[in-house]
Formats: C-alpha cells, structure tokens, sequence
C-alpha cells in the first residue's frame, strides 16, 4: 500500500510517499529555519505562509521522486496535531482537497506517534511493544508502545522539553536557533564533568523530568562568569549541559523500563540525533541486554516519510478522516480519534 504523506506542523514543509508502513521511496523536506533564524526561533505566521508556498512543489516533488502519479497513490496521511495551528492547517487543507479531488482515504496523524514511527523505517523488524523515549523541541515523553496505534504515557516533562532546554542554553552562548545540534558538536571536544549541573528530579513521579532549573543553572553559570569578566570554556560548558541531560534523561528511562519489566527500548524526536544520548542508552541497554532502536539521524527531525509509516498502522486500524478534518494545536498522544 503507498501512501502519500504530508508533514506541516512546525517550519519544514514536507512531502513523502511511503509503502506499507517501512518503505520510503521518497521524501522531500523544504527546510524555512534559515529564515526564523533571524528572530531566534519560529515565527508562526511566518511559517504558515512559507507552507502554503511550498506545499505544492513539495508534494509534487516528491511523487515525481517516487516515479509516481496520483493514481498510484493507495491512502493520503496528514499530521493533524500537535504543532503550531496555522501551519498544521495549511497541510491538513491541503490533504482534504487532496482527498476530495481523488477519492482518496484520508489518514490523520499524530505528530509524536510519526516520530516513533520513523523506528519502523529504520529498523525493519522493530514491532511494538516497547518502551519509547521522545524527545524533541516541544515535548519530552516517556511512552509504553502497547501497540503501534496503542500508547500510554508513563513520564512527561513538567516544564521544558529536552531540546527547547538545549536551544535555550546553546542561544545564551550566541549559537543560532536551532542551537541543539551546534551545542551537540560543541560538547564533543568539551569535559562533561568541568561544571557541576544540578539533575533536577520530581518529587512522587520518578519518571517525570524538569529541564527549566537545569537550563536556569546553565544560563547564570554563564551570566556569572561574564559579570565577572571571566573567560569559560565554552565546549567544557556544552558537555557539562548536554551530560546532565542525557543523564536525566538515561536515569528516568532506564528506570521505568526496570520497574516495568520491558527490555525493548526506543528513541524518538530531534532530540534522538544527539550524540551522547545515542551512545548512552546503546551502552546503558547492551549492559542490561536489552533491545536498543534509534532512527537513523536523517530521520530524527520533523519529515514526512515518518508521517508515511505511521499513516499506514493508523490506516490498518481502521482511522480515516471526514471531510471535517480539524487540526489542534495539543493533543496527547495517548488520544486515538479526532
Ligand atoms: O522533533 P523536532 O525536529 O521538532 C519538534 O517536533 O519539536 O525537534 C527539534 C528539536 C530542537 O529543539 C533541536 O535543537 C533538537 O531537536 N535537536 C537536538 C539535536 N538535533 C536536533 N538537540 C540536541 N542534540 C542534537 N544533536
Ligand atoms: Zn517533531
């Protein structure tokens, strides 16, 4: 079954065809962060006007990519939320049309649950369930896969996500927006154990995370030294933050994954390219002789070829859209029907 998939919830515009849930034969992603770098984050407004531009030469591309037309096309699937509202609603429009003009079904699909999904691409045989991690600008879970359209939040962040942490850290050390990837490079020549960080815990919720204190350490660490006119390492402070919250973010996985018993663990989300995350919890689980998944590196951040694999199981299950298809800025991951 080939699925056309289209992906508009933040500031790329994407577009991909995807069969049976594991086969990308194509994915196309027009990028605007160039152009919210020059206010230091995602404009919403912007984006939404960027999307309804791209929209068009980026689906066509990327059936032109697969070798395909329209008629070839089996199901359509749209991220329908969460994300910034008038940015999903240029995709979610879009695919309407495209499904009234076609006859085609039209699948919604949740941004988070495409995000795990892009585990079914990269590693062929992974099924559910699991014990996925997923981070990324917006959100930090900790979510038991029951079943690829069956999920359960077992720990949430109270405050930031891990990778809005790591963007506000990486942009008090003057590194363009998104400073996530810059601090992960950073932090490789750098001594994660030169400043010592606080790993914020919440009280009665050990899978819980808080990454606002952390982030606050970080930036008066910083602060203090530049009143006082002294010099800091800067790659011994990017290793210092990126260690405290992989650390975090290792500590509470690992122990829901003991206290549950589950031995299959997953990553997930922008967040899931860093390095040091990717090379701790491979350790971390070979240690346990536990099962270890990540997506590969081209697929950790927003793309549509996700959106494609996860498209096809809600499709399996029996979701398809109506003609009122909503897009909604929050909703839980754990929420099955719009
Ligand atoms: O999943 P994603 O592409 O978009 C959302 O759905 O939010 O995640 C983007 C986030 C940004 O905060 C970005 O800085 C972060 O993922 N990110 C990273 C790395 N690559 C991307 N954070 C830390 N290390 C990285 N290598
Ligand atoms: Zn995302």
């Amino acid at each position: 079954m080939k699925i056309l998939a289209i992906e508009s919830s933040c500031d790329e515009t994407a577009a991909a065809v995807v069969e049976d849930g594991r086969t990308v034969l194509s994915s196309v992603i027009a990028s605007q962060v160039e152009e919210h770098r020059l206010y230091g984050g995602v404009v919403p407004e912007i984006a939404s006007r960027r999307h309804a531009e791209a929209i068009v030469p980026v689906v066509s591309q990327a059936l032109e990519q697969a070798g395909l037309a329209l008629s070839d096309i089996d199901a359509l699937a749209v991220t329908y939320a969460p994300g910034l509202i008038g940015a999903l609603l240029v995709g979610v429009n879009f695919a309407k049309g495209l499904a009234m003009s076609t006859g085609l079904p039209l699948v919604p699909v949740h941004h988070l649950r495409s995000h795990i999904a892009s585990n079914y691409i990269s590693n062929q045989e992974l099924k559910p369930p699991f014990l996925c991690l997923v981070v990324s600008g917006g959100h930090s879970h900790i979510v038991m896969v029951e079943d690829y359209t069956e999920m359960k939040i077992i720990g949430r962040t109270r405050d930031d996500a891990a990778g809005e942490a790591f963007d506000k850290a990486a942009r008090t050390m003057g590194m363009p927006y998104p400073g996530g990837i810059a601090l992960d490079k950073i932090a490789e020549d750098g001594d994660p154990h030169a400043f010592k960080l606080p790993r914020p815990t919440v009280h009665g919720a050990p899978y819980d995370f808080s990454f606002s204190g952390l982030k606050t350490a970080v930036i008066n660490l910083i602060h203090n030294a530049s009143q006082k006119g002294e010099a800091l390492n800067k790659a011994d402070v990017c290793a210092s933050f990126r260690y405290a919250v992989v650390d975090c973010l290792t500590t509470n996985l690992v122990k829901a994954a003991e206290d549950m018993g589950v031995s299959k663990i997953v990553i997930a989300g922008g967040v899931s390219a860093n390095s040091l995350l990717r090379k701790t919890l491979s350790q971390e689980c070979r240690k346990r002789g536990w099962q270890f998944y990540m997506p590969e590196k081209s697929l950790c951040g927003d793309n549509a070829a996700m959106v494609g694999a996860q498209g096809y199981y809600e499709y399996l299950s029996g979701r398809t859209a109506g003609a009122d298809l909503n897009a909604y800025a929050t909703m839980s991951i754990e929420e099955n029907g719009a």
